[in-house]
């Protein structure tokens, strides 16, 4: 889907009560789509000459579509990007790559422990745009292409979730402790890139 990045760009420029709030999410964001970028292209790395290779290229593209997307909004919306940009990079390589390694279950663990996480971290997001929307008057086109953007990216992790979990991710071993020991990774990604 085609979106206005310049409208959702010109609220997240704009000062407003909602200008501290905007900016974290911006760099979150980025940062995420980053790392979701690099999870995949490591996994690729692995699996390219597999049959998952059509699977995970899809998958992959879509999250290069989010990636690019939020590298817009980050410099038309004037956000200073993530300080730990080339950690995220490097650990989300890594993330990918060795979880590829040790086979398609442990890959799809590590993809639907990811996008059990970003889908929720989506939606708290959009619960803070749906009320600034209905409170604001002025900007509030920018925050509701904002919304939209988030929202159908939302709608695209977890359709990788459902992909991961219907391709084996429950048969990982040991898939408690990996899967958990990711999410918590992440939840700690999160809360570090809104800031730093
Ligand atoms: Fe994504
Ligand atoms: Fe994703």
């Amino acid at each position: 889907m085609k979106h206005n990045l310049s409208s959702a760009a010109k609220a997240i420029a704009t000062k407003s009560k909602h200008s501290k709030y905007l900016n974290q999410l911006v760099r979150v964001d980025q940062a995420g789509e980053l790392a979701a970028d690099y999870i995949y292209k490591g996994q690729l790395m692995v699996f390219k000459h597999t049959e998952l290779k059509p699977l995970i290229t899809h998958m992959w593209e879509q999250e290069v579509h989010h990636h690019k997307t939020f590298d817009t909004l980050q410099t038309e919306g004037r956000v200073r990007p993530s300080l730990l940009t080339p950690v995220w990079r490097i650990a989300a390589l890594s993330l990918g790559f060795l979880t590829a390694i040790r086979g398609k279950e442990s890959a799809m663990a590590c993809t639907e422990a990811v996008e059990t996480v970003i889908g929720g971290h989506y939606n708290s997001q959009l619960r803070y745009l749906l009320e600034a929307e209905m409170k604001t008057k002025e900007g509030n086109e920018g925050i509701e292409n904002l919304k939209k953007i988030v929202s159908e990216f939302r709608d695209d992790e977890l359709e990788h979730l459902e992909t991961a979990v219907a391709n084996d991710a429950h048969g990982a071993k040991p898939y408690w402790l990996l899967t958990e020991v990711i999410k918590k990774g992440c939840a700690a990604a999160i809360k570090i890139a809104e800031r730093v």
